[in-house]
C-alpha cells in the first residue's frame, strides 16, 4: 500500500505559483524594455501590483504560501546554517529574506518610476538615478536568488524550480 508519508506534498498552490513566473516575466520585460515608456511603466506596475497581490493572498493562503510562514526569523537562520541546511520543503529561512529583498525591490521600483514623473521632480534627476540603481540592485538579487535555487537544488538533490511549475515536493521535511 501507498504510504501517504511518501506521497508528493502540494507546496506552492496555483496562486502562488502563477505570481511568481507572473513577476519574474515582468521583471525580465522591464529589465530589457528599460526606456521608461508607456509599456515599460504598465508592466512596472503590473509587477508592484502582483507583489502587493501576493501579500493579500498571504493573508487568507493556508501552509507555505501564509504569512505565518513568510515571518522571516534571524534565530532561524542561525539554526538553520548551524544545521547545515536541512531540506526545507517551504521556504528556507535564508531564501525567505531574499524573497522579501525581491519583493521590497519592486515595490521601490514601482513608487521611484512613479515619483520620477510627478511635476514637483521635474529636472531633477535624482529619482531616475535611484530608480536604475534599484534595477541594478534588483538583478544582482534575482541573480542571488538563481544561484541560491541553483544551488539549494543540488544540496538537497531535489528540482525547486520543477516545485515551482507543479507546486509538488516529495513527501513530507525529513
Ligand atoms: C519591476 C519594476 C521595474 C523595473 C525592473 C524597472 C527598471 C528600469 C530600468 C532598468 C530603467 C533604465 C534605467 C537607466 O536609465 O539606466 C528604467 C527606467 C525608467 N523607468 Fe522603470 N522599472 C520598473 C518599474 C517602473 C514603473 C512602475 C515606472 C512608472 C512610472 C517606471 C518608470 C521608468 C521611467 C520613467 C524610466 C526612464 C528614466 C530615464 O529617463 O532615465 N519604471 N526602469
Ligand atoms: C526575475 C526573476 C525572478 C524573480 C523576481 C523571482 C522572485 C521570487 C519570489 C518573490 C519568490 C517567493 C515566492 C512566494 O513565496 O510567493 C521566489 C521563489 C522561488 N523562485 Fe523565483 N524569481 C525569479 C526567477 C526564478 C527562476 C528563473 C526560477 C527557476 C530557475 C525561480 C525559482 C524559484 C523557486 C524554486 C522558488 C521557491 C524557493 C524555495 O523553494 O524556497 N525563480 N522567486
Amino acid at each position: 500500500m501507498a504510504d501517504p508519508a511518501r506521497s508528493d506534498a502540494l507546496v506552492w498552490d496555483a496562486a502562488v505559483r502563477l505570481h511568481h513566473w507572473l513577476l519574474a516575466g515582468l521583471v525580465i520585460f522591464c529589465s530589457i524594455q528599460d526606456d521608461g515608456g508607456l509599456v515599460h511603466r504598465i508592466a512596472g506596475y503590473a509587477a508592484a501590483s502582483a507583489v502587493v497581490t501576493r501579500l493579500l493572498w498571504a493573508v487568507f493562503a493556508k501552509g507555505h504560501g501564509s504569512l505565518a510562514a513568510l515571518k522571516p526569523s534571524a534565530a532561524a537562520v542561525v539554526a538553520y546554517v548551524r544545521g547545515r541546511a536541512p531540506r526545507c520543503i517551504g521556504h528556507d529561512p535564508l531564501g525567505l529574506w531574499m524573497v522579501w529583498l525581491l519583493w521590497s525591490l519592486v515595490l521601490l521600483l514601482g513608487l521611484t518610476g512613479w515619483m520620477s514623473r510627478l511635476d514637483i521632480f521635474w529636472g531633477d534627476e535624482r529619482l531616475q538615478e535611484i530608480h536604475a540603481w534599484l534595477a541594478d540592485a534588483l538583478l544582482v538579487a534575482v541573480a542571488l536568488h538563481l544561484l541560491g535555487v541553483g544551488g539549494m537544488s543540488w544540496w538537497w538533490r531535489e528540482n525547486l524550480a520543477a516545485a515551482m511549475v507543479s507546486g509538488r515536493k516529495r513527501g513530507p521535511p525529513a
